[in-house]
């Protein structure tokens, strides 16, 4: 008997008409789960062995079972297999093919399993090993970051908070601000990850099976480190997959952050920043034009995946337990933020080694800026006058020196003592933008040399992640 009932479908037992085209069309979902198909292998090979052990197949059918399934999976690795979409979806283009290659012994492959706890193993699996790949592209791109850190520590940048500037800050601080977002970023994953890594083999459609299955033993295989405990929940939970998108989209926001401080800073306005051409496009029309259409693009996917992560909450939010087939939807959203969040990072590992600082131009805006008012303020305290008044005081100065076109820094001593006579020379030792930087010494302060403290932390930590 063939693998095939009358209608041509694994399931037509019970069909005696075949299926309308149109729902062939519908339905099938082959086109985008096919990138499952060596995970689903892994995850057969799992089950029949397991299968074995238990004595409900012979070790001569579970052989002949896993050959086939290898030869299967070389033939898709090597672009030899044909998909059709009148079988559906990749377990049972497999299946199908696994009947036709082995005969009926290959017919067995199903004991004791469903699609449904099938697709729930597959996207583990896969989704597992992504995030694996997307950490270690994060950990290049922090560790670039770091490089950054170090390198630049005594560059110094214009702080902002509500885009004015507010204080001086080492350029290598702002680089490990960004390093922090993505550390968190990582913990996060690894914790979606581990949440994850449980095995649904065994729930079967929902309630479970009758054969004498071990759970535990296609668990390991596979390397979950335990089983989901529940059938039912088994089956039907996305909320790893929702999850991974949760992360992979404060991950793109934070990118996206990133972005547009690099688009601003490349701006002529700024002018702080250089990005290598090769990671820069030129305009069709206007000749001069080298834009930064990476942190652009990056900015502009970050949509994308806010969208899939919304899909897939949606998609879950009306469904009975168990499965439904509404999870077939899960697949798309979810490829979707893996491929952008895995792009976006990358293709950022190997930008941030190929931007070039302007430190003149930054040390010009921050004088301009009279980043350094709060020291002035600070120094007055210092001398014993309270902070709101010295507020004050350096509020008319800071007047005078916007009228008079000068940085703080360039006011005659005596124009300064006009608003305040505790003011002395010594204050000039206080107002550069080096002193300024260098006063803030505390852990977590933006001095050179706590950054290039915080910089070998930040090495170390990353060294001692798993
Ligand atoms: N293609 C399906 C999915 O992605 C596989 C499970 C189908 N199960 C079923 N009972 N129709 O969810």
């Amino acid at each position: 008997m063939s693998a095939f009932s009358e209608s041509g479908k694994l399931w037509g037992g019970r069909f005696s008409a075949s299926t309308d085209e149109l729902v062939e069309e519908f339905t099938a979902s082959v086109d985008f789960d096919k990138r499952l198909a060596a995970c689903d292998i892994d995850g057969s090979i799992a089950h029949v062995t397991m299968l074995a052990r238990v004595g409900t197949l012979t070790e001569a059918e579970r052989d002949q079972i896993i050959k086939g399934l290898k030869d299967i999976g070389t033939d898709i690795a090597r672009g030899e297999f044909a998909w059709s979409n009148a079988l559906e979806d990749v377990h049972m283009n497999i299946e199908a093919r696994l009947a036709e290659r082995i005969g009926d012994v290959g017919k067995k492959l199903h004991t004791g399993r469903s699609r449904n706890d099938q697709i729930a193993t597959d996207i583990r699996l896969y989704l597992r090993n992504e995030i694996d790949e997307l950490t270690v592209d994060l950990d290049r791109m922090m560790t670039a970051l770091v490089d950054v850190a170090e390198r630049e520590a005594d560059t110094i940048i214009p702080g902002f908070t509500h885009l004015q500037t507010a204080q001086p800050v080492s350029f290598g601080h702002h680089m490990l601000a960004w390093f922090e977002m993505l550390y968190r970023d990582r913990s996060r994953l690894v914790d979606c990850r581990r949440r994850m890594n449980v095995s649904p083999l065994g729930a079967a459609a929902l309630a479970g099976t009758r054969f004498p299955i071990d759970r535990y033993d296609s668990a390991e295989q596979l390397g979950f480190d335990g089983i989901c405990e529940n059938s039912l929940d088994a089956v039907s939970d996305r909320d790893f997959a929702i999850e991974f998108s949760s992360c992979a989209s404060l991950i793109m926001m934070h990118l996206s952050r990133m972005s547009e401080e690099l688009v601003l800073w490349m701006s002529q306005q700024f002018g702080f920043i250089d990005i290598d051409d090769a990671f820069c496009t030129g305009s069709s029309i206007m000749p001069q034009k080298k834009n930064p259409d990476i942190p652009e693009l990056v900015r502009g996917k970050t949509g994308r995946v806010y969208g899939d992560l919304m899909a897939l909450l949606t998609l879950m939010k009306a469904q009975p337990l168990a499965y439904n087939r509404d999870n077939q939807e899960d697949k798309e959203p979810l490829f979707d933020a893996i491929d952008t969040v895995r792009a976006s990072v990358k293709i950022y590992a190997a930008l941030i080694p190929a931007i070039t600082v302007k430190p003149d131009a930054m040390r010009e805006a921050a004088r301009r800026g009279l980043a350094t008012a709060t020291d002035l303020a600070d120094y007055l305290v210092e001398k014993g006058i309270a902070f709101r008044d010295a507020h004050a005081i350096v509020g008319q100065i800071v007047s005078h020196a916007l009228a008079a076109g000068k940085d703080l820094v360039d006011l005659p001593l005596a124009e300064l003592r006009q608003y305040c006579s505790a003011i002395d020379e010594d204050i000039f030792d206080q107002l550069s933008l080096e002193a300024s930087v260098a006063a803030r010494r505390h852990p977590g302060g933006t001095a050179p040399d706590q950054v290039r403290a915080a910089a070998r932390r930040a090495r170390e930590r990353l060294q001692n992640t798993t």
